[in-house]
């Protein structure tokens, strides 16, 4: 009876240390409980200021950097979670992750986080991490392009490691399936419909011409078009993207209002001009997804509400919290190196 008993306490101490550890943990460590919105109230009270003016004076600079941000704030947390490593440039034992495919000669706003963190020593020295300010960026340049506003919990640290490789395998590619977009997502821990909100991303920013042109001569080696997209308006992608040569030209994302975040992403896909491969299969390749796509399309408020959940889901994925990471200097670089 008492071997019994022991046996069943010993059960449940495993099962709610279990369930402490998944709940605790977002994806593979992180403890993502340590985030929370005040984080800096004291030790830093006009950070979420400080980085709202720079990113603001960016946005008056260039429209197009809010896009950047957003995209370099993705870029980071889905490779080791959100750490800054994105981040860091080549030194010592660190090998960038700006080499890598996503990111190499496309990531950009590098020096506008420069600009941020730098604001940031200036007011209260080494307080807030370059993760967290990324991850405000991101808020913030969501609510200058129109889009919607959230609390952002806080209190991620930086790592002190990068990986060149990791960036190939776990974000995903514009010409990928729609099977295997979905697969990187849930890696993370997101799901479906935090897929489709979170790709609503693409109605503000460019891409080049090298990450859709396969769509428009040669889908999948078949030697034709991508045949789910629509013909004028890959026309109008030929003259800007041609069959060789002009890889870095530009095109919007979304072609009705590449500056203002809105809904049309979505009416876009269901008129068959989404630009990237991996935008159009959210319509093309699922029924679940272009369910989705059909209410964000109709109700911008239901994306606009989705959007910043998806973006608070996804700021918190495997963070570095407590004494783990530290708080770099510069962005650039690990404290000492
Ligand atoms: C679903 C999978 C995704 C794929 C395959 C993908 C791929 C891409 C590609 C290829 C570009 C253009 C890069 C170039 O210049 O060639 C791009 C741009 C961009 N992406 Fe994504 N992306 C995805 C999801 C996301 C997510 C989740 C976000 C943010 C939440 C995001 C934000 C952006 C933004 C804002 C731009 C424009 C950046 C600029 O103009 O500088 N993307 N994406």
């Amino acid at each position: 009876m008492a071997r019994i008993g022991s046996f069943l306490i010993l059960l449940s101490l495993t099962y709610a240390l279990t369930l402490c550890i998944c709940d605790n943990a977002s994806n593979f460590g992180g403890n993502k409980r340590n985030l929370f919105p005040d984080f800096y109230r004291s030790s830093c009270p006009r950070a979420e200021e400080i980085v709202r003016s720079v990113v603001a004076k960016a946005f008056e600079r260039e429209t197009r950097m809010a896009a950047s941000l957003m995209r370099l704030h993705f870029h980071d947390c889905f490779v080791q979670g959100c750490d800054g490593s994105l981040l860091l440039d080549t030194s010592g034992s660190i090998v960038t992750e700006k080499n890598s495919n996503p990111n190499s000669r496309s990531a950009r706003g590098f020096e506008v986080v420069d600009e941020i963190k730098a604001a940031l020593e200036n007011e209260c020295p080494n307080t807030v991490s370059c993760a967290d300010a990324l991850t405000l960026a991101a808020r913030d340049s969501s609510v200058l392009t129109g889009g919607p506003s959230w609390t952002v919990p806080l209190g991620r640290r930086d790592s002190a490691t990068a990986s060149r490789a990791k960036p190939n395998k776990d974000l995903p590619e514009p010409d990928n399936l729609f099977d295997t977009i979905f697969l990187r997502f849930s890696n993370e821990g997101l799901n479906l419909t935090d897929l489709v909100a979170l790709s609503g991303s693409h109605t503000i920013g460019f891409s080049r011409c090298t990450s859709f042109r396969q769509r428009l001569y040669n889908q999948s080696g078949s030697g034709s078009p991508d045949t789910t997209l629509e013909k004028s308006y890959a026309a109008i992608l030929r003259q800007r993207c041609p069959r060789s040569g002009g890889d870095q030209n530009l095109s919007e994302l979304d072609i009705n209002s590449a500056g203002r975040f809105d809904n049309s992403y979505f009416k876009n896909l269901i008129e068959n001009m989404g630009l990237l491969n991996s935008d159009q299969v959210l319509f093309s390749s699922n029924e679940q997804s272009r369910e989705l796509v059909k209410k964000y399309a109709e109700d911008q408020e239901e994306f606009f509400e989705q959007f910043a959940e998806s973006m608070i889901k996804m700021g918190k994925i495997s963070p570095l919290t407590g004494s783990s990471g530290e708080i770099r200097k510069k962005c650039r670089k690990i404290n000492n190196s």
